[in-house]
Order: structure tokens, then C-alpha cells, then sequence
């Protein structure tokens, strides 16, 4: 009976126990509703634009002359897609005198479906836009002769944190009765850290606060102390903060944004650089054991202990082991359905009929025109598929990845410590090197790519050959925005613009392209890697593999092919035209 007693004791103080316990974790937070979908700062940018519109009539009867020459840089509205016409209407007549064509890319798309793709990518652009703009890309001009000082730039704060807000002050030359000022914020409040003598404070811990004080230099003096704390969590925006005083408006963001967390890598003792411990080796392969035992040999030969990783999509994989060597094997024919017969050309020729022309042409022309030609070509002859690509790139863990094709031959010529040393001595996020092909032509393959922005039916790119300007203290190196597919690059970052696998089979700029405006692209003539020659002579038989190889790596040109390459640059990257030389 007593034992009974106490257990029903016990069991009530455990049951009171543990809904205090309860009642104590229960949350008690107010939770703030963000509307995330939404970027802020839409109001005030109206509110700045009716301010812009406003005219100032004392200028507008001050007459002018147009410059034509310089009216003309000024973006239009609408890029056009031309190219230039006229010229040489010979059968090699691109590849020797080379003009800019362009090409239309809603062709991609059947004139029934057109509308409807048309509809969906404005769609998927509106959502771009709105993920990747921030209030603090509006514009903002700051007023003549106001007596507001603000910072302009540089004013940032952590989610949810605090900080002094610099550089506020007020200065006027008029004696007054009565100074104030209003500062407003939309995603913070804000406050003062200490109070000053003679100074009233209204609405500290608001949005909304009002500073006023008959003497100046202590409403100066109060402003210096002004603090803004952030309190919905929304980062990487920006809160547009609005000074008034009487008559005078001014406007500054502050950005709200997390810190960018490094990812750093342990390169060694200093001195030299050591390759090993700094660059992985990428490659694809697709049957051709033979060709990729010759490129292993050879980086052996310079780089005993350096990692290579190899993508391999063959049907029947062979082993390939050795040490420092890592294989990994994909599903054969990695491609994608509908995809399959996925070729880059700008060209007019798919890779086959080309390997045949310029044999021919290296027989009835003169010498240095063939191995322009076949050199010209080569970036297209010899791309890994980009499925491969991204595997191989996901599995390094070295600061810097080096792409090779698995017909790439490593003499004494390939210096890797250059490429590193241009990449740790400069912004530099990839650098290409230059491929030399058995006839001694050398090639870098350098393309310039620019965007013209058009409204609604997208942009314009431009690819040119060349670049940009030579490197400071690098003679060798040049600043492009395209190479060759012989490149070391910065692990991280081109992880991150990665090569997309829906192109298949010959593929190579379109990373370059997607990589626009993120990755800051070198190329230096100086760093040589051979390529196992591609002009097969008739009269040599070709071996199995090698056949098998073409079947499926140069498929004979299929207009399925170009649909695919400017179906995505149509929608994808939301271009009109396609202009190159
Ligand atoms: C334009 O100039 C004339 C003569 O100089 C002046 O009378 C007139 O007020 C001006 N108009 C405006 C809108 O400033
Ligand atoms: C500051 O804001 C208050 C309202 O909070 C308003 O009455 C006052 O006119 C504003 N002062 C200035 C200088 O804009
Ligand atoms: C270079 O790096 C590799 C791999 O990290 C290491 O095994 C080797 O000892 C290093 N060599 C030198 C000279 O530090």
C-alpha cells in the first residue's frame, strides 16, 4: 500500500517535471514573415526614378550637335544579328579568309512550338533576374549641393547583426533654430549607441528614426553613433537606407550579406612549386586503351607521382591501374537519347568529313594551308564529352585540375610549373596552354566572347578568334575568354560552372560561355602538349577500336546536332543569334 502511494507520488512529480520541462522549450520566438520571392527596394526605386524623370526645364532649350561616332558605341536597344556579307563565295573560303557569319537560333525550335518556348524562357528569366539582382544594383544619384553627408559604398552587415553606420553628418552653412534628421530602412531598424547632450531621439529601435537638435555639432556629433541592425533574415540583399533632412533627400544601401567562406588549400613548403601536390590530372577516354596508355607513359616520364583520374563510357572497360592513377567507369555511351548525335560545329563540317577534306586538301594544296586547316579544326576533333568531363573534374581534390584529351602525348615542353605559376601569381582562374600537332603546327585556340544585350527575343553573342591583352609580367600569356582544351584551372571554380552533360560527343566552347563573367580565362603559348595525329592516311588500315571510335565520336553531320547546340543556347542562355569568324 505505502509503495503504492509512493509510486503514484513519483509518477506525479516526473509528470510535473516534465511538462516544465516541456513549457520551457516551448517556442517562444515571434517569427517574422520575409517575403523572400519578392526583392526588396521595389518601392524605392519607383521613388527614384519619379525623382530622375523630373526635368529641369532651365536646360532643356540649350541646343546641341549629335556625335555620330560616339552615339553609335552607346548600347542600342535590340542587338541585330549580322554578319558580314559579301567576300569569296569559295568552298574553303571561312576557313582561309575568315568573315563573321551569324546564325539565328529560334531555328533550333519548330515555328508551331516557337511562341510557347518563347513564353517559358521569359518565365524562367523573370525568376533569374529576381534571384540574381539586389536593391543595391539601383541607381542612385547623389543630389547637388546637399547638405547630407552618407556613405556611398562599402557599408555591410551580417544577417541579423549590428553595426555603426559610417560617415552620417549634416552640414549647414545658414544658422538655424532647429535642425533634423529622419533616417528610414526597410529590413533593419535602427538605433543609437550612445546618447548626446541637447539631442532628441525618436523611434530608436524602429525603422524609422528622427534626430533633432538646435545645436549642430551635437546632432553631428549624435550621428556618429547611429547603428543599424538587421533583423530580417534575408541575405544577400541589400537595405536601402533613407536620409532626409528639410528640402534634402539622400539615399546609400547597406548590403546584408554572410561572410564568403574561403576554401583554401595547403600547397606545401615554400620554394618551388610541387606539381604533384598541386595539380590532378583529368581525362576522358572512350576506347582508345591504346592512346591513353601513351599519354600515362608519357606524364610519367615529367610527373612520376602526379594524380590522374580518367572518365571512361567504353562498353567493355578494361583495367587501368598503376599508381596515382584513379578510373572510374560510366555507363557506356554516356549520351542521352535524342542527343546522340550531338556535334559543335561552327563550321559547316562535321568532324569526319572534315578529317577527310583535309587530307585531301593537304594533298592538292600547299603545305602550310593543310596544317592550318586541320589545326583550325582540331578544338573540334578532339573534345571530351562533357558527362566525362564532370565526372573526372568531381573527384579531384588538388587546388588545380589539368584537362588533357587521351590522344595528348607530355614532352619536355609541357611545363605544368608555369601554369602554376601564372595561376598563383595572378586573378586568374584557368589558363590554356597550346597542342601541337605531328605536322608541328601549333594551335592555342584563343576566342574572344562577348554578349550584346537585345530585349525581348535575348542577347547577341559574339565569338571571335583572339584576345584580349597580353599579361603583365607573363609575355608568353595573353587574357581571352576561350581556349583549347589542354587548360589548368582552378579546381573549385570550374566545378562550379561545370560542363553540361547535355552535350554530348564534340563540345567545348559552350563551358566557356557558361562560364562567362565568373571565370577570368588566360592562355599562354609557352606550355606545349603533343597530339597524336588524326590525319589517317588511306592506304593504312584503321584498327577495330579506332573504327568503333569514329562511329560514335563523329557521326556524320545530322542537323539533329547543330538543333541541340542552339536549343540551348536559345533557351538555356537565352541568346537570339550566334555571330563568329
Ligand atoms: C528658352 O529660351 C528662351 C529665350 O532664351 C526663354 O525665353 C525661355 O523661357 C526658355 N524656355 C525654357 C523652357 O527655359
Ligand atoms: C521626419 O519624419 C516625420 C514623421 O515621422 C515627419 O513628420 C517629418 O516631417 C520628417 N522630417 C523631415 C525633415 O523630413
Ligand atoms: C610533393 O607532393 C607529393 C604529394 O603530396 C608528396 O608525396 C611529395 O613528397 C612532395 N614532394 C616534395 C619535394 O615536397
Amino acid at each position: 500500500m505505502r509503495s503504492l502511494r509512493k509510486t503514484v507520488l513519483l509518477a506525479i512529480i516526473a509528470s510535473v517535471v516534465l511538462v516544465l520541462a516541456l513549457l520551457h522549450s516551448w517556442p517562444t520566438r515571434a517569427y517574422t514573415t520575409v517575403d523572400v520571392g519578392q526583392r526588396p527596394g521595389q518601392m524605392m526605386e519607383k521613388h527614384l526614378e519619379e525623382r530622375l524623370s523630373e526635368p529641369d526645364h532651365r536646360l532643356s532649350n540649350i541646343s546641341f550637335h549629335v556625335r555620330d561616332s560616339v552615339t553609335s558605341l552607346l548600347a542600342r536597344n535590340g542587338c541585330a544579328c549580322e554578319g558580314d556579307s559579301g567576300g569569296l563565295n569559295l568552298p574553303f573560303a571561312q576557313l582561309l579568309f575568315p568573315r563573321v557569319s551569324a546564325h539565328p537560333l529560334h531555328t533550333a525550335f519548330e515555328a508551331s512550338e516557337l511562341e510557347e518556348i518563347k513564353r517559358r524562357r521569359a518565365k524562367e528569366y523573370q525568376g533569374f533576374q529576381t534571384r540574381s539582382q539586389t536593391p543595391a544594383d539601383i541607381l542612385i544619384i547623389a543630389e547637388a549641393n546637399n547638405p547630407l553627408q552618407y556613405p556611398t559604398q562599402g557599408v555591410e552587415v551580417r544577417p541579423l547583426k549590428t553595426i555603426i553606420v559610417p560617415g552620417l553628418a549634416l552640414h549647414q552653412d545658414l544658422r538655424r533654430e532647429h535642425y533634423s534628421i529622419n533616417v528610414t530602412t526597410t529590413l533593419g531598424t535602427l538605433n543609437v549607441a550612445a546618447e548626446v547632450d541637447g539631442v532628441k531621439i525618436k523611434g530608436d529601435g524602429e525603422m524609422h528614426m528622427t534626430l533633432s537638435s538646435s545645436l549642430l555639432p551635437n546632432l553631428n556629433r549624435q550621428l556618429q553613433f547611429v547603428t543599424y541592425t538587421n533583423t530580417l533574415f534575408h541575405p544577400s540583399t541589400a537595405d536601402m537606407v533613407q536620409l532626409e533632412t528639410e528640402g534634402h533627400q539622400a539615399m546609400f544601401s547597406i548590403k546584408i550579406r554572410h561572410g564568403v567562406t574561403p576554401k583554401l588549400y595547403n600547397t606545401g613548403p615554400k620554394g618551388e612549386y610541387n606539381v604533384s601536390a598541386l595539380v590532378t590530372i583529368a581525362t576522358k577516354t572512350f576506347l582508345r586503351y591504346d592512346k591513353l596508355q601513351d599519354l600515362i607513359n608519357s606524364v610519367r616520364r615529367y610527373y612520376p607521382t602526379i594524380t590522374i583520374v580518367i572518365a571512361d563510357d567504353s562498353e567493355n572497360p578494361k583495367t587501368i591501374t598503376g599508381p596515382y592513377i584513379e578510373h572510374y567507369i560510366m555507363p557506356f555511351g554516356k549520351v542521352g537519347g535524342r542527343f546522340s548525335a550531338s556535334c559543335l560545329r561552327y563550321g559547316r563540317l562535321s568532324g569526319f568529313t572534315t578529317l577527310s577534306l583535309s587530307l585531301s586538301l593537304s594533298l592538292s594544296l600547299s603545305l602550310s594551308l593543310s596544317l592550318s586547316l586541320s589545326l583550325a579544326l582540331a578544338p573540334f576533333l578532339s573534345q571530351g564529352w562533357f558527362a566525362g568531363r564532370n565526372l573526372a573534374v568531381s573527384q579531384v581534390t588538388t587546388k588545380y585540375v589539368l584537362w588533357v584529351d587521351d590522344d595528348f602525348i607530355f614532352t619536355a615542353n609541357t611545363k605544368l610549373e608555369k601554369m602554376v605559376d601564372v595561376l598563383e601569381r595572378t586573378t586568374l582562374d584557368l589558363v590554356g596552354g597550346a597542342v601541337r600537332e605531328a605536322t608541328g603546327y601549333t594551335a592555342t585556340y584563343r576566342q574572344t566572347i562577348s554578349i550584346e544585350p537585345g530585349e525581348d527575343d535575348g542577347d547577341c553573342l559574339h565569338m571571335r578568334r583572339g584576345f584580349h591583352h597580353v599579361i603583365q609580367g607573363f609575355p608568353n600569356c595573353v587574357v581571352t575568354d576561350g581556349v583549347i582544351n589542354f587548360f589548368m584551372a582552378r579546381t573549385d571554380k570550374v566545378q562550379q560552372v561545370g560542363f553540361d552533360p547535355r552535350l554530348a560527343r564534340v563540345a567545348h566552347l559552350e563551358f566557356f560561355i557558361d562560364g562567362l563573367g565568373s571565370l577570368h580565362v588566360g592562355s599562354c603559348d609557352d606550355v606545349i602538349i603533343n597530339h597524336a595525329t588524326k590525319i589517317r592516311l588511306p592506304w593504312v588500315s584503321q584498327s577495330e577500336s579506332d573504327k568503333t571510335y569514329a562511329k560514335f565520336r563523329y557521326p556524320l553531320a545530322s542537323s539533329d546536332a547543330t538543333h541541340t547546340k542552339n536549343g540551348l543556347l536559345y533557351f538555356k542562355n537565352r541568346f537570339q543569334c550566334l555571330t563568329h569568324n
